[in-house]
């Protein structure tokens, strides 16, 4: 079938021109006998007033070829409506662009800085370049940029350990962490260890949580008050946390104009009083997103991944951790040891300056994908999108309420199979290091857990939310809808 579904067959034309005979004022609903009995789908049932008219008798076509060419419609269509709004976001990518080659300009980027170093690591030209210009696009005093954090877990982790001191309490402000998060903090035993090993806890440093409140401009709020009782009640508080991405939850992630709120009552209110307090920011997913950055709005600390938004699908691994100099060398101190500086960077610097040079572009692809997936998946097929159609966009990331565990097993099996890594894998729920609930990763990228790249993943548990994220070009997720679509788990009761 794959063959047929999305070139025009001869009897996919036949339809078409159908269509055309039908004339404008009939609804493009209107199908086929063969398929309306297969494609009277209840969230794309004709509008009122409709009329289905049964099309050329003589048509042979199958069912599936016939929903395929709806599919393939209705997805047409959305992409169409969506024009506008990509065009937005290209020359938001533009603003980017712009942003990163003057930043290469000034640091006087040329090949020298791609050669590597090996052993020690020391006295790398590239490496230091790249700190700064990343610190730079953070809006940052200092940043870490390093092949050596494994990921964005251990970037967070590194800037947690470096900052926190045992005694020291940790306030989250934006809710339940990211699941890996569980086995740093000691919320969980550790999956290696089968104890809180190394964890925050075994450092006696605590830990509390606080929801976000559904309302604000912004769509989710801090708790100003509930945080302001809780720092009153507790000296030993030294850092708040906040997760920028909804993670694995089910909310709306956080706008940049409301970390500022909240870093501007942190200052005014506390530091500017002498209380000495660190704002970190989980800055997975949320690069180059919006104009600003956390650090750009009062935020002390940030980490994130560079197999996510600011490696471009070309770092081969590597996190980031940016902030002050003070904090950004106790990260530094605490990923390495006290008097150790540099690292390696194995030839690598190529791909990280190329895929930085590249970010804004694929982050513009992933952010039309995901407006393309809510428009289809909520407008069309009425599915709850986080965000919505059109809502605010603050990360990469696109949930889609699924509802149930065959839909999100088939839509990731769907995701898979459009893929340029391991088409013919299926991927299949199951326990992963970090996690505790059993997750399904879509992930048939280039690089072993890249999202950037084209993915989806979520955890086997209500309501059993799919998380969209990447692509090269928005296309890609045009192409993965059909094929989820059309699958079984997708059909009308
Ligand atoms: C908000 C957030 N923080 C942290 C992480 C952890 O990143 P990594 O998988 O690179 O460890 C993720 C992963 O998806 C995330 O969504």
């Amino acid at each position: 079938m794959r063959d047929l579904k999305y070139g025009i067959s001869p009897i996919v034309t036949v339809v078409l021109l159908c269509f055309a005979c039908i004339g404008p004022e009939v609804s493009s609903y209107a199908l086929c006998p063969p398929c309306s009995a297969r494609w009277r789908h209840p969230q794309l049932a004709a509008p009122a007033g409709a009329t289905t008219v049964p099309l050329c008798s003589a048509l042979s076509a199958t069912a599936d070829d016939i929903v395929s060419t709806d599919l393939s419609r209705i997805v047409q269509q959305s992409a169409t409506s969506l024009m506008q709004r990509f065009w937005e976001i290209d020359l938001q990518t533009q603003r980017r662009m712009d942003m990163i080659l003057s930043l290469y300009e000034e640091e006087r980027i040329d090949s020298s800085a791609f050669h590597g170093v090996n052993g020690y690591g020391h006295g790398d030209i590239g490496r230091e370049k790249l700190d700064n210009i990343v610190a730079k696009v953070l809006g940052a005093e200092a940043a870490l940029v390093r092949l050596q954090l494994f990921s964005g877990t251990h970037a967070i982790a590194s800037a947690l350990f470096g900052a926190l001191r045992p005694g020291d309490n940790m306030l989250c402000v934006s809710g339940h962490p990211y699941d890996t998060l569980e086995e740093v903090i000691g919320q969980r035993v550790g999956s290696q260890t089968g104890s809180y090993v190394g964890s925050l806890k075994d450092w006696g440093i605590g830990y509390k949580e606080l929801e976000l409140t559904e309302v604000g401009v912004f769509d989710v709020a801090f708790d100003l008050d509930a945080i302001d009782r809780e720092l009153a009640a507790d000296p030993r508080i030294k850092l708040i946390h906040v997760q920028r991405s909804c993670g694995y939850q089910w909310r709306r992630s956080i706008a940049i104009a409301e970390i500022g709120r909240l870093c501007n009552h942190i200052d005014v209110v506390y530091k500017k009083r002498g209380r000495n307090l660190v704002v970190f920011v989980d800055n997975c997913y949320g690069e180059l997103v919006e104009d600003q950055e956390p650090c750009h709005v009062g935020a002390d600390l940030v980490a994130g991944s560079l197999i996510k938004n600011l490696g471009g699908t070309l770092a081969p691994c590597g996190g980031y951790v940016a902030g002050t100099r003070a904090l950004v060398d106790a990260a530094t101190v605490h990923l390495s040891a006290p008097g150790v500086d540099g690292g390696a960077t194995f030839g690598q610097y190529k791909n990280l300056f190329q895929g930085l040079f590249f970010a804004p572009g694929i982050v513009g692809e992933s952010l039309k994908g995901a407006e393309l997936v809510a428009d289809v998946m909520q407008n069309k097929l009425g599915y709850p999108c986080n965000p919505p159609p059109g809502g605010h966009r603050t990360d990469i990331i696109q949930a889609v309420q699924l509802g149930s565990r065959k839909k999100l097993v088939s839509f990731c099996e769907a995701v898979q199979k459009r893929s340029p890594v391991g088409a013919h894998i299926r991927p299949i729920p199951g326990q992963s290091p970090g996690y505790g609930d059993e997750v399904i990763f879509a992930d048939g990228t280039f690089v072993d857990g890249s999202t950037l790249e084209l993915s989806c993943d979520g955890p086997l548990r209500e309501p059993f939310v799919a998380y969209t994220q990447g692509c090269t070009h928005w296309t890609h997720w045009s192409l993965v809808l059909m094929e989820a679509l059309i699958r079984p788990a997708f059909a009308p009761n």
